[in-house]
């Protein structure tokens, strides 16, 4: 196992830019988010279950960003396996995906530590503080996801080390909040910590934006899926370069009685079919041919290996297709290095824009209260 990704330090030195450049600024607006990964660029590869394994991640790290791997229901020998194949592929920092409500979370926890992951990230739920401070302990980095400012404030006081905010926009599940509300909401107000932003970011001018408004970075899934080095299954990839925005749907729920966690992704065949699944069960109930716990388990099993089926097998008809709004600017497939410099070059483009457009700043300051927090 290599030293370079245990320590969240960056591995290389920064490429040399010229002060007062679109580059230096852009520099200066994440390099709190730089800092905290240990990476050239502020750019996290959210975790993805079944794309975000080791190919995917050491590409996105290689290539300067911050890849994480999805655990998923992994059990703690797969992780364990994992991870070694990924930092046997790139020497730069990355980080690991473990949902809080897994039966072996604090085992996984216990993989992340001995295998010296640098950064965990806890999703799926609010993470208790005895998971927070064990990987504290363990000398690894906590990362967790907040849906409003109390409970980042929250997750902040239990030793949350950074927060990520994600909207509705972006894919798989969702809470009910925009990124762009969301935002609003927790950069202006939660200095203490470094908050990345996810859901719905497709270009670079949507970077610069929010590092503006006080963002340590950001955090991209859709945009990765039809990198080169992502395993997701070429029918997936090419529902995804053919669907425009307004495909990537919430999953319905029929009745509130029988509650459906939110789910973006591309209305496909099976979509339909669960809409007239949760009614044909709802009856079965209302007649009294099921209890109400019957009822929900078989609404929930529905979705039960559907991921898997459409990235890894293809099966784009039946399976989940998990999308973020921002799958209507995946036009092609690419290389993670060329999704990572495109990104980039428009942040640049937009910011050397303005150096053109006579009564605008040259170079953009960050906000305020992201700059006391230093
Ligand atoms: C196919 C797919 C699978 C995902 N699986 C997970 C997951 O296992 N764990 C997680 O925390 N987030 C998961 N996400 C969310 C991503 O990590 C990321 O936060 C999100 O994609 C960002 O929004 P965007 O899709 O608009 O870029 C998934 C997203 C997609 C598209």
């Amino acid at each position: 196992m290599n030293g370079g990704f245990l320590t969240g330090q960056r591995t290389e030195a920064a490429p040399r830019t010229e002060p007062g450049s679109p580059r230096a600024a852009l520099d200066r607006l994440w390099a709190r988010g730089c800092d905290f990964l240990g990476t050239e660029l502020a750019i996290m590869g959210g975790a993805m279950t079944w794309v975000s394994e080791r190919n995917l991640v050491a590409a996105i790290s290689n290539a300067g960003g911050f890849g994480v791997i999805a655990s998923g229901s992994m059990s703690p020998d797969l992780l364990r396996a994992e991870i070694a194949a990924t930092a046997a592929l790139t020497r730069r920092p990355f980080g690991v995906n473990l949902i809080t409500m897994h039966p072996q979370l604090m085992e996984l926890i216990g993989v992340c530590l001995a295998q010296r992951v640098s950064h965990v990230v806890l999703a799926g739920g609010i993470p208790s503080a005895a998971a927070i401070a064990r990987i504290r302990e363990g000398g690894a980095r906590v990362v967790c996801f907040a849906p409003a400012l109390v409970i980042a404030k929250k997750l902040m006081r239990a030793g949350a080390d950074a927060i990520v905010i994600e909207g509705s926009e972006a894919g798989g599940h969702i809470g009910p909040v925009s990124t762009a509300v969301l935002a609003q909401e927790v950069l202006p107000n939660l200095p203490e910590v470094p908050v990345f932003v996810a859901g719905g970011i497709g270009r670079g001018e949507a970077i610069l934006s929010y590092l503006e408004m006080g963002a340590a970075g950001v955090q991209l899934g859709t945009r990765f899926v039809c990198a080169h080095e992502s395993i997701a299954h070429p029918h997936f990839k090419r529902a995804f370069i053919r669907a425009a925005a307004r495909d990537a749907m919430p999953s319905v729920q029929v009745d509130p009685r029988f509650p459906v966690i939110p789910v973006r992704a591309l209305v496909n065949p099976a979509t339909q079919r669960f809409a007239a699944v949760q009614r044909e069960v709802i009856e079965r109930f209302n007649k009294g041919e099921l209890t109400q716990k019957e009822a929900q388990l078989e609404i929930e099993h529905f979705w039960a290996g559907a991921l898997r089926r459409a990235v890894i097998d293809g099966d784009v008809e039946g399976g989940s297709l998990m999308a973020g709004q921002s799958v209507g600017l995946v036009g092609r497939e690419q290389s993670t290095r060329e999704i990572l410099d495109e990104l980039v070059a428009q942040a640049l483009a937009a910011l050397g824009a303005r150096g053109r457009c006579p009564g605008k700043a040259a170079a953009p300051t960050p906000a305020r209260g992201r700059d006391a927090a230093g």
